[in-house]
């Protein structure tokens, strides 16, 4: 069943590629444009949505929190993104023209099955994402976009992850089309460079898997670690935290860089291993200057800085002592790369430590108590 991978964690890592693809897949008609009409909302209910509400757990939210940033500034309507059981017991302002969505790897997150009835009672439409064909949150939305990843076995959720960014941005793309929030040729090029991704994920499976292992080995004893990122890399080093310490049970923190200054940077001694996503040197590159300076700042302090970057970026050059490469993407795109290094990093830690990277301790596959 593991298909020759040793693990199951390590097999759907390199499906990742395929995730993407396949939830791609049938999603565009024959002149390119986004046709959803299996998700059973019609085009003028979605054109009516004034804000989007994303109700998820763990990874899945943090897939969320990747779209909240696409989705803000391709359609320009508000995105909250709330966890589950947050959302759940407080008193939110749903409208009949607030679209929840549910991401769900399992579809049967307990948290997440409640904070949708709530969300159902107060008269809004509920869509999941979900990659489990007939589960129960599913059945009780109004409408279903799944991610075909393919069944997800590790306790801990990769190939699902980049499968829920890929299915959130075409939801993205397509309320865009309704609502002629972008050109039709914007929408493409956008639609272009997300068919490239695939291609992307597999460069770093084949060029940078040598690199991560090297890093685990190095840093195999290291107490605990810090994860940074901001915009769309900062819930990319959330859920670079999370794997780490689900499977490696290593203490890890992820949060935005710049909140550095704000508390956490006192936490930074002598030889602390802290991870940068280091967004592209290009267009954004306000954003890429105060994360570089993020790197100098603590690097001054002696921490120990392993950064994923674009190829060939020679600020992290300059300061990294370790480096995970991706292929130049944009920045909406690079969550889609850059967490797969961070995948593997968690993995190969596990491995190291003697851990069961499938079956971590305490933890189970979908949580279906509160
Ligand atoms: C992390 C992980 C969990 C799940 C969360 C939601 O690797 O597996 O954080 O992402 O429990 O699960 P689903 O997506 O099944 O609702």
């Amino acid at each position: 069943e593991k298909g020759g991978w040793d693990s199951f964690m390590d097999k759907e890592i390199h499906e990742d590629p395929a995730a993407v693809q396949r939830t791609l897949l049938g999603r565009l008609d024959k002149h390119g444009d986004i046709n959803l009409d299996e998700v059973r909302i019609e085009p003028h209910d979605f054109k009516a949505i004034d804000k989007i509400i994303v109700i998820a757990c763990g990874t899945a939210a943090y897939a969320g929190m990747v779209a909240k940033y696409a989705i803000e500034h391709w359609v320009r309507i508000p995105v909250e993104v709330e966890l589950a059981h947050e959302f759940r017991y407080r008193d939110p302002i749903l409208t009949p023209r607030t679209l929840v969505v549910a991401i769900s790897q399992s579809g049967e997150t307990m948290d997440t099955l409640m904070a949708l009835r709530h969300a159902r009672e107060q008269g809004s439409k509920v869509l999941a994402i979900c990659n489990t064909q007939g589960a129960s949150i599913p059945r009780e939305s109004d409408a279903v976009l799944y991610t075909h990843a393919g069944p997800e076995v590790a306790v801990a959720s990769t190939k699902a992850f980049v499968a829920q960014i890929t299915a959130a941005y075409v939801l993205g793309l397509y309320l865009a089309q309704v609502k002629g929030a972008m050109f039709r040729d914007e929408i493409q090029s956008t639609l272009d460079s997300l068919k490239a991704m695939p291609r992307k994920i597999q460069w770093i499976l084949d060029t940078q898997a040598k690199a991560v292992q090297k890093a685990a080995e190095q840093m195999v004893n290291a107490k605990s670690f810090l994860f940074l990122g901001r915009h769309v890399g900062y819930p990319v080093a959330m859920e670079g935290a999370l794997k780490l310490k689900e499977i490696a049970y290593t203490f890890t923190e992820g949060f935005a860089a710049g909140e550095l200054k704000h508390g956490p940077i006192a936490l930074v001694d002598e030889g602390e291993p802290i991870v940068f996503i280091v967004p592209p040197a290009r267009g954004r590159n306000v954003l890429h200057a105060k994360v570089i300076s993020g790197i100098e700042e603590v690097k001054a302090r002696g921490a120990f800085i392993i950064a994923v970057a674009e190829e060939g970026d020679p600020d992290v050059e300059r300061y990294a002592d370790v480096v995970f490469w991706r292929p130049k993407a944009p920045t909406l795109m690079s969550p889609l790369v850059d967490v797969v290094p961070l995948q593997l990093f968690a993995m190969d830690m596990a491995k190291l430590k003697g851990y069961d990277v499938d079956k971590p301790r305490n933890l189970a596959k979908s949580v279906t108590v509160e």
